[in-house]
């Protein structure tokens, strides 16, 4: 089986992040073959500063490093080292309906933030088939708000394959019902465009103080709270354990837990998760060549594959 996630290097990695995309795809590493790759192409519809690409570029594979990336078994690339992705995509492009793509949300939803309406930003769906479909993948784990944009994949890779013959695998989405959308501090999808994140590589002190700001109601401590009405539970929950979860439920339901202890328990969580994998990230960050090294070797391994399907798909359209 092979699984494959991407993302795009255009902002700081937050919990959403973790526990909707990169935390499932480390989990898949096990399961079969992995591809993860940094989505430099992607991020080029929203990120103009060529500095902060660059670094956005290295600090999404410090992330992953320090997250637990096994380089040994997964591939770890960056999108713009594979070139053919982007001949792909105008194979695809040529089939792909525009009915299809004037339906996607999130051309409208990303214009409505004040990105530039761009042909770039309109097609990106069909760059992100590419990505999927060149490495044959069968499953592509992600949050809630790409499942359209692989349910479209699906669609292209069909479309192209009854056109030209059995050229591409039909991937699925794997979406973690449980993490599909995780909150952020104000309550909203957690997003780096609503400012509402707890970075996951913040200073300790930021990360502290973007736990403390999770809005809540304003119970007195004395009151029983709801827990699943809660953001700090709603967080709370992804770190913990069935019997830790079930007993802070308990401790919500019988009142006397005000939502400051709430977050001190939530912050003692996050550290725990992130503490180590912070001093892991320092480490490496000392050597950006052997970072540098890892994502060339990857992008070997990477082409391999790209190579093989796109062969296969320019040889069905009549190009070879
Ligand atoms: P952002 O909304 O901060 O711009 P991206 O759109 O770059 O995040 O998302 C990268 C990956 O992380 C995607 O797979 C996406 O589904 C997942 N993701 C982002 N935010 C969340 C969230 N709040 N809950 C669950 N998954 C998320
Ligand atoms: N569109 C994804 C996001 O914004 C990133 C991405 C690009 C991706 N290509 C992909 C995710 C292929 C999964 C598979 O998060």
């Amino acid at each position: 089986m092979r699984i494959l996630s991407g993302i795009q290097p255009s902002g700081k990695l937050h919990l959403g992040n973790y526990f909707g995309m990169m935390k499932p795809a480390l989990e898949l590493q096990k399961e079969g073959q992995a591809f993860i790759f940094i989505a430099d192409y992607h991020a080029l519809t929203s990120v103009t500063d060529p500095r902060a690409l660059r670094q956005g570029q290295m600090d999404v594979a410090l992330d992953f490093l320090a997250c637990g990336l096994d380089t040994d078994k997964t591939v770890f690339y960056r999108q713009s080292d594979i070139p053919e992705v982007t001949e792909l995509a105008w194979l695809l492009s040529v089939v792909a309906p525009m009915g299809l793509m004037e339906r996607c949300h999130s051309y409208k939803d990303k214009v409505a933030k004040g990105l530039p309406a761009t042909l770039g930003l309109f097609s990106y769906p069909v760059l992100m088939a590419a990505d999927i479909l060149i490495m044959q993948s069968n499953l592509v784990p992600v949050g809630r708000d790409q499942k359209q944009h692989v349910e479209v994949t699906r669609d292209l890779a069909i479309k192209f394959n009854n056109v030209y013959g059995e050229v591409f695998t039909i991937p699925e989405p794997s979406i973690r019902t449980e993490v599909a959308v995780v909150p952020g501090v104000d309550g909203q999808k957690m997003s780096k465009s609503y400012n509402n994140t707890v970075e996951i590589f913040a200073e300790p002190k930021d990360a502290r103080s973007s736990i403390m700001k999770i809005v809540t109601d304003s119970k007195t401590v004395a009151e029983p709270k709801d827990p699943e009405q809660c953001n700090v539970f709603a967080l709370y929950k992804l770190f913990a354990s069935e019997e830790e979860r079930a007993a802070m439920a308990e401790r919500y339901r019988a009142g006397g837990l005000g939502y400051g202890d709430a977050k001190k328990a939530l912050h003692e969580k996050f550290e725990a998760h992130f503490g180590a994998l912070r001093q892991r990230r320092a480490e490496l960050q000392k050597d950006m060549g052997y970072v540098e090294s890892v994502l060339r070797k990857g992008a070997e391994r990477a082409r391999v594959e790209a190579d093989k399907t796109l062969k296969k798909a320019r040889q069905a359209v009549g190009l070879e």
